[in-house]
């Protein structure tokens, strides 16, 4: 219980004064507003933020949990909503900087970008024929046209799929073809520490095999040379400049798809989590105006990358819906050197500033005393996503980056909460270092014990669940309504009625405050990305000479977690051959998934501990890959010596 103290820092009085939320009263009373009148609460926000085309008539259908409608009855365009809105009031506005790899800028201000959509929504529908409810793939660099198909998508009401650049062909082709997308829209590639790399040739090798795509767009970016196939492949710099500045807006249902973004689960097949309209964006805005307290001249940047959620929500919908600027960011944070974050934030004045704990950790690691060679007193607030933060890394990021000034909000969220759940509000919530801390108003978070449903006591784990549906949650996975209901309402009742469980587990400390304790299913999280060990075993299964292969994630210094594969091999003379097949293994993970997943161990061991059922016995290799001594009780397993011959075989990789 003694790691449960930790220290807290409370707000800067400076700063809590001018913040929207600016103390633990105004927070409780929110809490309590959104506990009394559930339903009141959330219809006070939605009449505030939205700028509906058609009111809704009802604010929550529950009629069919866990398949909810919010605002049913209203209409509205999420593009009007990031854009047209703010026509009147910041038409030369910043909407996006963006900073290339190379140290080039572009300032896009908000009348620019109305017409930087409505063109590439134009052209979407005259030369791709995209329509309302059709699957659009976006495989993009972080360049403002990924931000404009986006938004060019909600603007006709096709729904985007993003495809994060740093996946597979085989990846992106299972994506196109469970979503079935008529288009990519894709680059010829962009920059990367000062050279030129390619996505276009990555799409060309998806789309063999697989006759779903019609026709693809091209943004030249780095104006590499690529292939071009004819009746499919057309360049968007062409067809962009004929195309119309005006687009009229599609008005939307408020439960029509918004877009999907496949996410890990904890079975080989990736999730195409399904974001609807009205509820996604409602507290998308929501979240950026209490979590990041940006105010209208302030500079706001994440580094993530638009092929994530915290891309979509973070740089994309939530800045732009509340009139923010954003900055979007092609580059890599440590090139030419450690001190690039630093100094941009000096040139842009940043106020703003979210990335992940693997950033910081290698931005603390590679370049410790770069942050004193900047100025960075603009800074108000910091942020950190995807994984949790360590203590070191923490006390790093609050005293050298944020002088000691700037609240850190820990925010605690995934892919199918749409935004954040848990986080602090940098003017109310007094901050402990890697902590959650408290759900936000109207997200009723609660850590249920599994068994009995009942909320644990302080130092207890349990389950990260959220037992009322709220706004910007999951409504689906693509296809597959079963899999979404077993997938987070499968686990965990309460008071008899199953409530969505995030898959984390979490403990409460003495002032209930919530910390994230990671992962309760076979899903690991390296570098802040999602990856289903069962995606990397059945990547790794492809290779001819592997039998049987079991992955558990093993403790990183920089990533987090790594990825640990345990692989028996068919035959017995290919282990004189190891290092050769952890290439040809890491190999088959480039080809199936992407670099993202490649192995930081692979063992070649003689069999795999399985119960007499069959069941692969993951805690043992959990517990041997952390160099941790076995607890278990061994005698279940089919083989009990295949224990020590796996530990030796550990061993000996040490030595
Ligand atoms: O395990 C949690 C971890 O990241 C998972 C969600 O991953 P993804 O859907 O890819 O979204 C990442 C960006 C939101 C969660 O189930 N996670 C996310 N934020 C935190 C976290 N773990 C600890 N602390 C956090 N702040």
């Amino acid at each position: 219980m003694s790691e449960l103290k930790k220290p807290v820092f409370k707000p800067n009085r400076e700063f809590a004064a001018q913040a929207r939320i600016k103390n633990m009263c105004e927070y409780n009373a929110l809490m309590d507003w959104a506990k009394e009148d559930y339903e009141g609460f959330w219809d006070h926000f939605a009449k505030e933020k939205i700028t509906w085309m058609q009111p809704y008539h009802t604010v929550l259908d529950e009629s069919n949990a866990p398949f909810v409608k919010w605002f049913e009855g209203g209409k509205l365009n999420v593009s009007v909503q990031c854009i047209d809105r703010h026509l009147d009031t910041r038409k030369n506005k910043a909407a996006i900087i963006f900073e290339g790899d190379r140290g080039d800028n572009q300032v896009i201000t908000y009348r620019e970008l109305y017409y930087n959509v409505n063109r590439f929504a134009n052209m979407l529908k005259n030369n791709f024929g995209v329509q309302k409810g059709d699957r659009v793939v976006i495989y993009m660099p972080m360049i403002p046209e990924a931000a404009y198909a986006m938004l060019a998508c909600a603007r006709i009401g096709a729904i985007h799929s993003i495809v994060f650049g740093g996946f597979s062909a085989e990846a992106l082709r299972d994506r196109i073809e469970d979503a079935q997308a008529k288009v990519v829209i894709t680059a010829d590639g962009a920059f990367r520490k000062d050279k030129p790399y390619m996505l276009k040739p990555v799409v060309d090798e998806a789309l063999k095999g697989t006759s779903v795509v019609e026709k693809v767009c091209v943004v030249e970016r780095n104006g590499e040379d690529v292939t071009w196939v004819a009746g499919r492949d057309y360049s968007y710099n062409e067809l962009i400049k004929n195309q119309s500045v005006t687009c009229s807006p599609e008005p939307m249902e408020s439960e029509e798809p918004l877009f999907l973004l496949y996410t890990s689960g904890s079975t080989g097949k990736p999730k195409g989590v399904q974001h609807n309209q009205a509820g996604y964006i409602l507290w998308a805005q929501m979240t950026m105006e209490w979590v990041f307290d940006v105010k209208e001249n302030d500079t706001y940047w994440c580094t993530a990358d638009v092929g994530w959620i915290t891309g979509h929500t973070y740089i994309v919908y939530g800045p732009l819906a509340m009139g923010a600027t954003t900055v979007m960011f092609e580059g890599v944070p440590t090139y030419p050197d450690a001190g690039r974050p630093w100094k941009m934030v000096e040139e842009y004045k940043i106020n703003q500033f979210y990335t992940a704990p693997t950033a910081i950790r290698v931005l603390h690691k590679s370049g410790e005393h770069e942050p004193a060679k900047y100025d960075l007193s603009s800074l108000k607030v910091l942020g950190t996503v995807g994984e949790p933060i360590d203590p070191p890394a923490w006390k790093w990021y609050y005293e050298a980056i944020g002088g000691g000034k700037c609240a850190i909000v820990d925010t605690y969220w995934q892919t199918e909460t749409g935004g954040h759940i848990v986080s602090p509000l940098p003017g109310a919530t007094p901050i402990k270092p890697a902590c959650a801390t408290l759900p936000l108003p109207g997200i009723m978070g609660e850590i249920l014990d599994p068994q009995s449903g009942e909320k644990v006591g302080v130092g207890e784990s349990g389950y990260m669940c959220v037992v009322r549906p709220w706004p910007s949650q999951i409504r689906g996975i693509w296809g597959d309504p079963e899999r979404f209901v077993k997938s987070y309402y499968g686990d965990v009742k309460k008071d008899g009625k199953p409530v969505y469980f995030t898959g984390d587990g979490a403990l409460y400390d003495e002032d209930g405050y919530i910390t994230i304790t990671g992962r309760t299913d076979d899903v690991i999280n390296v570098s802040g990305h999602r990856m289903g060990t069962a995606e990397v075993e059945a990547a790794i299964k492809k290779h001819p000479n592997v039998a049987e292969v079991a992955v558990v994630g093993k403790p990183h210094e920089i990533k987090g977690e790594g990825i640990f594969a345990y692989v028996v091999l068919k035959g017995e003379d290919t282990v004189s051959e190891e290092m050769e097949m952890v290439k040809e293994i890491n190999n088959v993970i480039k080809k199936e998934i992407g670099n993202i997943a490649l192995c930081d161990d692979v063992i070649f061991v003689p069999g795999l501990p399985k119960t007499r059922s069959g069941k692969i016995m993951r805690r043992i290799l959990r517990a041997i890959a952390k160099g941790e001594a076995i607890t278990q009780d061994t005698s279940t397993l089919e083989d009990p010596s295949v224990v020590q011959a796996i530990e030796s075989a550990v061993n000996s990789c040490k030595m």
